[in-house]
């Protein structure tokens, strides 16, 4: 299965991304827009896995330490693409956000897994293959306290893409 650990967002925080979505899609010709239920910021992307894969993934789940912290996002931008640009909604600097993706991909390849070396650009995709007028801007910042982190499972059912948690994983209560 197809898998990757992200953050998944209040309703709140959805319903903002959802009005920055609109007012996109509004200034479009085309593209690819997120599924409203589908906007999460991905924390590690794994691909596909296997069920000893799945169970490594867990463990380096629950070794990880991370205090909460709160998340905003405070601008919209793109990746310039041919064809299309991707647009997201982007997550302001946090080094709270960074070093618990760092421990997480330190554990992960540990464990033997493969992952990109790129570097890591917290953002939430609003869509993709966009051709817009729009410009991308700072917006007034919204967020909100980010405690767990899941592992979702990427999937088409009846041909919508579908995303799932498939484990959870919260901050260590005592810290330890
Ligand atoms: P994206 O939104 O920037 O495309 C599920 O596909 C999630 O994993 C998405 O949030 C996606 O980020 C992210 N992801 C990261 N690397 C990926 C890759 N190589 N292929 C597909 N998705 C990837």
């Amino acid at each position: 299965m197809r898998l990757f650990v992200a953050i998944n967002i209040n309703s709140e925080t959805r319903s903002n991304l959802l009005a920055l979505h609109d007012e996109l899609r509004g200034k479009s010709e085309r593209g690819r827009f997120s599924l409203p239920e589908n906007l999460h910021l991905t924390l590690v992307f794994l691909g596909e896995c296997d069920v000893a894969q799945v169970a490594a993934a867990k463990e380096a789940m629950d070794a990880v330490v991370f205090d909460p912290f709160d998340l905003v996002v405070e601008r919209v931008g793109r990746f310039r693409r041919g064809g299309g640009d991707i647009w997201w909604a982007g997550v302001r600097e946090n080094t709270v956000l960074l070093s618990l993706q760092q421990k997480l991909t330190s554990g992960l390849r540990s464990k033997g897994f493969h992952l990109e070396k790129r570097e890591y650009s917290p953002h939430i995709t609003l869509g993709r293959e966009i051709v817009t007028e729009a410009i991308p801007r700072p917006i007034e910042p919204f967020g909100e306290t980010v405690s767990k982190i899941d592992l979702m499972k990427s999937e088409h059912i009846r041909g919508k893409l579908t995303y799932t948690s498939i484990y959870r994983r919260g901050v260590t209560e005592l810290g330890l």
